[in-house]
């Protein structure tokens, strides 16, 4: 008789924006009249720019004719891409990286759930506090994080790095040793960000303690400020100590269409074996690559045209994430984040739960956000809102938030 993987029935509930979207589909068929404005999945709104658009059909037209036709892509992905990603990521920041260390996917939610995979299941896992449930997930499906607690919401083998106002929600080294440690930044979801100094301290700490960081960068197109370090290569040793993921979702509006990469360096070793070799030999096995298509359009990403169209796209989304900051802020709310990063963070107003302030929000204005509690224990009074919506609606979310 076969048997289940009992890890998965460790999980508590179902994927929090799945739980979140049952609830406002219910909400949405039981009030069809309402117009409901949706600020909480960091899913963006705004169409492909024009240059994605055309390397698009472009590359489809390829697709239809026999001495340009694409079958099965690269292992690591195509070079057209590898390169432009090494020259424009990496090269142009002063970082090493070469294009065979890039790896080409569909998208960092998939890298950041696969990438445990390559490592011991006995190995301890550091989070921060709030924390993209991804990470968590993943590492609960392959047995890595004990017990679950229903009291305090925390796995008994997971070393929680809480991030509060206390400390500018920027996590601090552990007190217990971790052998992978999942960082975000600009962060996912407190739209917090730490500078460069702050970032190496990390990097010194895990090369160490011989420890890995998994570094998401997913929102580094929404840094404003010049401290905030867009690749965690900027700073000195981290070749030896840290995995990068990259998307084209939130910096190109790919997330319908699926893109992103990894970066393993291959001077990250265990012993004498480099991780880049079991990330290469798990990609091999396991995927066969983002289409030729999609590809090409996240080329287009790094065309002159495509990055002066990029540029527009995200100074949109910030100008809503000013809208939300400054609007509640000057409502009374206490406010952070949305400064190098498309979310906001807010703490939830009469000492309401973020479970509570969710329902309350939907059901008097209509306006969904994502409780802070689906992202970790220190989230229990804090609500997320993504400026990922059109301006107009963001604009009569915040008018409507002011006014309860
Ligand atoms: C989020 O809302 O946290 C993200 O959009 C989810 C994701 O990128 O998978």
């Amino acid at each position: 008789m076969f048997q289940l993987n009992e890890n998965y029935l460790k999980l508590p509930g179902s994927y929090l924006f799945s739980t979140i979207g049952k609830k406002v589909n219910a909400y949405a068929a039981a009030h069809p009249e309402k117009k409901i404005i949706r600020l909480g999945i960091g899913d963006v709104t705004q169409p492909l720019a024009p240059a994605i658009i055309e390397a698009m059909h472009k590359a489809v037209d390829e697709m239809g004719k026999a001495e340009t036709f694409h079958g099965y892509a690269p292992d690591l992905g195509y070079e057209f891409l590898r390169n432009a990603i090494a020259e424009n990521d990496y090269k142009s920041r002063g970082c090493e990286v070469a294009a065979d260390e890039i790896f080409i996917s569909d998208g960092a939610k998939c890298d950041s759930g696969n990438i445990q995979e390559i490592f011991s299941r006995d190995n301890k896992i550091a989070v921060c506090d709030p924390v993209y449930p991804v990470y968590v997930d993943s590492n609960v499906m392959a047995g890595r994080t004990g017990t679950y607690d229903k009291e305090t919401e925390t796995w008994s083998d997971v070393i929680y790095m809480p991030c509060v106002a206390e400390n500018g929600f920027a996590p601090e080294l552990p007190k217990q040793t971790p052998d992978l440690i999942y960082l975000c930044f600009p962060n996912n979801p407190t739209g917090a960000t730490i500078t460069k100094a702050q970032l190496q301290e990390w990097v010194d700490y895990a090369n160490k303690v011989g420890a890995v960081i998994i570094y998401d960068a997913a929102y580094e197109a929404y840094i404003a400020e010049a401290d905030v370090p867009h690749s965690i290569y900027e700073c000195e040793g981290a070749r030896t100590c840290a995995i990068e993921l990259r998307s084209f979702s939130k910096n190109a509006g790919f997330t319908g269409v699926r893109l992103g990469f990894t970066v393993v360096p291959k001077d990250l070793k265990c012993g004498d074996v480099a991780l880049h070799s079991l990330w290469a030999r798990r990609h091999g096995t396991k995927y066969n690559g983002a289409p030729y298509i999609v590809q090409r359009a996240g080329e287009a990403v790094y065309s002159e045209a495509g990055k002066a169209q990029l540029k527009e796209q995200v100074a949109y989304y910030m100008k809503n994430a000013h809208y939300i900051l400054n609007g509640l802020r000057d409502a009374g709310f206490t406010v952070s984040g949305g400064v190098n990063a498309p979310y906001i963070w807010l703490k939830a107003p009469n000492g309401m739960t973020s479970w509570e302030f969710f329902d309350y929000l939907l059901e008097k204005v209509n306006v969904v956000g994502t409780p802070g509690a689906g992202f970790g224990p220190s989230g229990e009074t804090y609500f997320r809102l993504t400026a990922f919506g059109s301006y107009e609606n963001t604009v009569e979310a915040v008018d409507r938030i002011r006014h309860i």
